[in-house]
């Protein structure tokens, strides 16, 4: 039957297999293979899920031995000793070496189950139904989550009103001239401004599909300084952009900063396997048992890949690795690409995240296209999906990461040759 099976069958909600129409059947580091034998390198990563590459061989066996010796898969949340060993192991090797002192909860499986947990937890702590996000925000797609995201399509698919969030304009807005932070003090000190304290600010410290947009370090740390001001507590959804992504394991440790809640997921599975967690202070942790449930947030695989995606962090210095490998992006770009774009557009990006905004969506997606004719599997994010999203695995080969940027000027080329 082939792909018509899909076509038929399958709900029209279906989405990233429209830009690259081919069916996978394998995958080994960054690149897929199809069922006709062909092979496409991966800019794409999964969305950020698979950091470590394709069934990295150090995963991989410890995978393949968890399950031949019929180890416990699902436990909900009762005790196991995969869990067991991945919570020691990330107390010990990834929070207690950057002193910071959380509690952990598993919530399940996916991205925006750690979001809705951190929200009932910080409106839980501080009462007030409001939290503020940024203007070009995303933090996942259930109902809490998705009253956060500012991507209108997937708003306008709720069906109901998305309440008790305010969007604040991002510093890039107008220009590059807002002062976000003087204008959060404002609205809270107007007693006519008509906005309440929230319980909670919300904040992804780059961007991603928002259209990779770096924060400085100065706002980050402004933004934690103005929540302490005003008991406010900080989120960092670290789903994305954390896991070394950044060059650091967490985003938020370019700036210094501290935040009271930190939701993880995506890469944090190591091996593109479901799990999600929400760290909190330990005196934020006023749950009774069982106040947040799911039936998949013990799926003991995922501890067995996440502790051992955690292990080749520490061994191998991942988050070093990163910066190495930014370097050469970012002298790529800005070498390479750079004099083809027009003054409008832009090149923005910090670690293994970077974006080409072409401020235009039919050129932007003209680009995607043409890299998909010569087999790179790429992205778009940002408004109208204007922005091609560079986001290789980790551990990427240097000469496959050069290769896709290849790939990305030639297109770049042609499709700007081709308008002029
Ligand atoms: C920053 C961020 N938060 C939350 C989510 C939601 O994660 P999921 O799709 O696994 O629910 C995403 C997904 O792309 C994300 O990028």
């Amino acid at each position: 039957m082939g792909k018509e099976v899909f076509e038929k069958y399958e709900s029209n909600i279906r989405g990233y297999c429209r830009k690259w129409p081919v069916e996978l059947v394998s995958a080994k580091g960054s690149i897929y293979k199809d069922v006709n034998g062909n092979e496409y390198l991966d800019f794409f990563d999964g969305a950020g899920a698979l950091n470590y590459g394709h069934n990295p061989e150090y995963i991989k066996a410890k995978l393949i031995e968890y399950l031949q010796n019929d180890g416990i898969v699902h436990s909900l949340d009762m005790y196991a000793l995969p869990k067991e060993k991945f919570i020691d192991y990330f107390e010990n090797k990834i929070l207690k070496p950057r002193n910071l002192e959380y509690k952990i909860a598993f919530a399940g499986p996916t991205g925006t189950n750690a979001v809705e947990l951190a929200l009932k937890l910080a409106r839980k702590v501080k009462g007030k139904p409001d939290i503020w996000a940024f203007t070009g925000a995303f933090h996942g797609m259930t109902l809490g989550a998705l009253s956060l995201t500012t991507e209108q399509a997937a708003r306008d698919a709720a069906g109901v009103p998305l309440n008790n969030t305010v969007h604040i304009p991002a510093p890039y807005s107008m220009g590059g001239n807002f002062d976000t932070i003087a204008y959060m003090k404002e609205i809270l000190e107007d007693d006519h401004s008509g906005y309440g304290k929230p319980s909670a600010i919300i904040i992804e410290t780059v961007q991603q599909e928002g259209g990779i947009y770096v924060f400085s370090e100065q706002f980050l740390q402004d933004l934690r300084a103005f929540c302490d001001e005003n008991d406010i507590l900080l989120i960092c959804d670290e789903i994305q952009i954390g896991c070394s992504r950044s060059g650091t394991f967490f985003s938020f440790e370019r700036a210094n900063i501290v935040p009271d809640i930190v939701c993880m997921s995506k890469s944090i599975g190591g091996y593109g396997l479901p799990l999600a967690i929400t760290l909190f202070k330990k005196d934020l942790d006023v749950f009774k048992p069982g106040e947040h449930n799911g039936t998949f947030r013990g799926c003991q695989l995922s501890m067995v890949s996440a502790l051992a995606a955690l292990e080749m962090t520490v061994n191998e210095d991942i988050p070093n690795k990163v910066k190495q490998k930014e370097k050469m992006v970012k002298e790529y770009l800005e070498r390479e690409i750079k004099p083809l774009l027009s003054d409008n557009m832009e090149i923005r990006g910090i670690g293994l995240t970077w974006g080409i905004d072409f401020k235009d969506g039919k050129m932007a997606r003209e680009v995607l296209d043409e890299c998909f004719k010569k087999n790179l599997i790429i992205e778009l994010a940002g408004r109208e999906d204007s922005v091609l999203k560079i986001m290789p695995s980790l551990v990427i080969a240097d000469e496959l990461l050069l290769k896709g940027l290849e790939i990305i000027k030639k297109a770049t080329m042609k499709v700007l040759k081709n308008r002029k």
